[in-house]
């Protein structure tokens, strides 16, 4: 892959970088998001501030620097930088150029995540945050996760746009059997500008295993029905509920059972994916127990995905020129990779203008 890191990621919109609890007790996160590395902490004023992590100086982590106030000061020869990213102090200097400092990157912390602006700051409109609100909502539990992959974070964007995979990764976690990937049809996919959506039910079968832990009428057939959205740049949003069997039939959803799930990759590289996700359910919110079943479950998922993705990844790199090839039921991420080159190619052109 030579590509220019600008040709890969879209730059001009919100990405999450961490969740809020990442940044306590003074930690400076190091982390690098699309191929730039960025220091993040929270000010004493509770603001949270994200700065390219290389002094401009001689280059020292600023992560390894000291927050003073809501300013951070480099621990290497004490430069001090503002939350704009504004040199405001050298030791032994009294004249600063006034363009001296370090970038700095629009962040807005909301719902418990951080997310961050890595394009032209001019157009950085929280508005167009996508907000997920289950996650803030005391109606649903859950807990916040992370992972790192070694993958492209687009592989991980096609792995969730297909559930037709839970039957043979998951079988023993988040799927139950491979019949489901048989039985069950997409029965709607909706190509959106910046997102697809699909849903997929599944009659009359038993519940997997990761939802079996967490009921007591573990032998009942079910209703499974899924519903996802997957938005650019890859921001996946489902809805399951298990139902009594017969339910999907008759409409009566009485007794069902529902869960929300929220995944956000975010480019590290372009072969490294930061995966931040919260899977939270609506009953029995008062039992913890089920909060961390359901946690280690999806842990115990993921970790299938990834070592399916990663070895693709490893695949893909020994050979860049390997074509893949599409099957009926990658309808859904061949739009969303349409859609992205093309946003991609648009943000390219509105930034060299002049280029023929
Ligand atoms: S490298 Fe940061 S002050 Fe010198
Ligand atoms: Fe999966």
């Amino acid at each position: 892959m030579t590509m220019d890191t600008s040709e890969i990621f879209l730059k001009n919109c919100w990405y999450v970088a961490a969740w809020g609890h990442e940044l306590v007790d003074g930690a400076k996160l190091a982390r690098t998001i699309l191929e730039k590395p960025v220091v993040m902490y929270r000010g004493e004023s509770g603001k949270v501030v994200a700065l390219d992590d290389r002094c401009c100086h001689r280059g020292a982590p600023l992560s390894m620097g000291r927050i003073e106030g809501d300013d951070l000061r480099c621990m290497y020869h004490g430069m001090k930088f503002n939350t704009s990213g504004k040199c405001i102090q050298i030791p032994g200097q009294d004249l600063i150029p006034p363009k001296l400092g370090v970038t700095s990157y629009p962040v807005v912390e909301r719902d418990h995540l951080v997310w961050i602006w890595m394009g032209d700051p001019a157009k950085a409109d929280p508005a167009l945050i996508l907000d997920y609100p289950p996650l803030s909502d005391p109606k649903w539990k859950g807990l916040p996760g992370y992972m790192h992959y070694d993958a492209n974070w687009l592989y991980i964007v096609d792995n969730l746009a297909d559930f037709a995979h839970l039957a043979f990764v998951h079988t023993k976690s988040l799927g139950g059997s491979e019949e489901y990937a048989y039985k069950t049809r997409h029965i709607a996919i909706e190509r959106l500008p910046r997102s697809f959506k699909v849903e997929r039910w599944n009659k009359d079968d038993d519940a997997p295993p990761y939802h079996k832990r967490v009921i007591s009428d573990k032998s009942a057939r079910v209703d499974r029905r899924n519903m996802a959205q997957m938005h650019i740049p890859g921001i996946f949003f489902m809805e399951t509920m298990f139902a009594p069997a017969g339910a999907a039939d008759s409409g009566n959803y009485e007794g069902a059972r529902q869960y929300r799930n929220c995944q956000y990759m975010t480019p590290e590289t372009r072969r490294t994916t930061h995966f931040f996700w919260n899977y939270l359910h609506d009953f029995d919110t008062g039992n913890p127990n089920i909060t961390l079943s359901l946690y280690n479950s999806m842990v115990e998922g993921f970790l299938e995905d990834k070592a399916l993705i990663e070895g693709q990844q490893r695949l893909m790199d020994a050979d860049p020129d390997f074509k893949m090839l599409a099957i009926g039921a990658d309808a859904a991420l061949s739009h969303f990779r349409w859609t992205l080159a093309k946003l991609i190619k648009e943000e390219q052109r509105e930034a060299q203008p002049l280029a023929a």
